[in-house]
């Protein structure tokens, strides 16, 4: 199996896989600075729930650095200046509740921690750390428990994903494509669909050059032909990931899962949400109190340096959307599969570290 981890830390910085030159090119890039980090996330240098959740821990172990080489070594100054550098990493992104999910996960250890200042940042490295093989191994679980609810057909199974959620939206796993991952290793899978995911083409970049490098069949569709392959009787299930979920199981994912969903119920086809627990938001009763990204209008009007529509139009670039609970036939999660409604009532209580 090939490994793929977007997200390491390295001696004193952290290296991310350049996602935007994917899959032309494979590059990582050194993160050196916690306002570098930022910039990564915000420009999608590394994307995706879970890994921006990873990203944003170590941004917060570098800027912890960065104040300890600025500043004398005093507990106040340095949890003032940790905030601050929190709070600009929480404005790259406002969807992907991973995000703050970390962030605040790192505030907490710093702000319990009773070591010297001058242990601090080795005390916020140990939490990143922690934060990224939890995710790898939830991830893993999530593909176990994904296997168990996959429709039993004659055949193997044709699965169809939306965007990526795979090693490279996560610490290097996958959520949705977990479940395609376990499936596959476990003889279940025939192909994955995938869709292209218009305007930024995770689908056709990222999860088609996850899919090569492990061998896994994949078929690229543009995101309008998801419901003609399933009439055609070509999908078995949906596998999507999440970016934040409401405790009633509205869910956000990216632009365009909200017509799957709708395509999957209308021809009968089971829907999966594949998320970790860090994904849920169960302070939102449901999906409308989730705020959804603008991304410029750039990314529809071009493909590259080439432009696509007359000069004079306006442009909608919403980054995700919300697909109702009703429409999800299950959330995978690291715990087990659960109906949207009997979400809230199991997780209310797991909000520790
Ligand atoms: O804008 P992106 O590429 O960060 O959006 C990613 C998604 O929507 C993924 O499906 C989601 O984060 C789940 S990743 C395991």
């Amino acid at each position: 199996m090939t490994q793929i981890y977007p997200v390491l830390w390295f001696q004193d910085h952290a290296l991310l896989i350049d996602q935007n030159r994917l899959p032309q090119e494979y590059t990582q890039i050194k993160i050196s600075r916690s306002g570098e980090m930022a910039w990564a996330i915000k420009t999608m240098v590394v994307r995706g729930a879970p890994a921006i959740g990873v990203a944003a821990a170590y941004g917060l172990v570098l800027g912890a650095q960065e104040i300890l080489r600025d500043h004398p070594p005093d507990r106040q100054i340095f949890l003032d200046h940790l905030r601050s550098i929190a709070e600009e990493i929480r404005s790259t992104r406002p969807t992907a509740v991973n995000l703050f999910w970390a962030v605040d996960k790192m505030l907490r250890a710093a702000h319990q921690s009773g070591v010297a200042v001058a242990h601090l940042p080795g005390i916020l490295l140990e939490k990143a750390e922690e934060i990224r093989r939890q995710d790898l191994y939830t991830c893993q679980q999530i593909g176990a428990h994904g296997l168990a609810v996959l429709p039993a057909t004659p055949h193997r199974l044709r699965l169809l994903t939306h965007c990526n959620a795979g090693a490279l939206a996560t610490a290097g796993y996958g959520t949705a494509l977990g479940v395609v991952r376990s499936a596959w290793t476990e003889g279940r899978l025939e192909r994955l669909y995938a869709d292209e995911t218009r305007p930024r083409l995770q689908g056709a970049r990222l999860t088609a050059w996850e899919c090569v490098q492990e061998g896994i069949p994949v078929t690229v569709i543009t995101d309008s032909m998801a419901a003609h392959c399933m009439q055609q009787g070509l999908i078995d299930a949906v596998v999507v990931g999440a970016d934040r979920i409401a405790a009633n199981g509205d869910t956000a994912n990216k632009i365009g899962t909200y017509n799957v969903a709708l395509a999957a119920q209308a021809h009968g086809i089971p829907f999966f949400v594949a998320a970790p627990q860090s994904t849920l938001d169960l302070s939102l009763a449901d999906g409308s109190g989730i705020p959804i990204e603008q991304r410029p209008p750039e990314e529809v009007s071009r493909l590259g340096e080439v432009s696509l529509t007359p000069a004079g139009v306006s442009f909608y670039n919403p980054a995700f959307d919300i697909t109702p609970a009703a429409l999800i036939t299950g959330i995978i999660t690291e715990h087990g599969t659960f109906k949207p409604q009997d979400l809230a009532a199991k997780f209310v209580l797991a909000t520790s570290d």
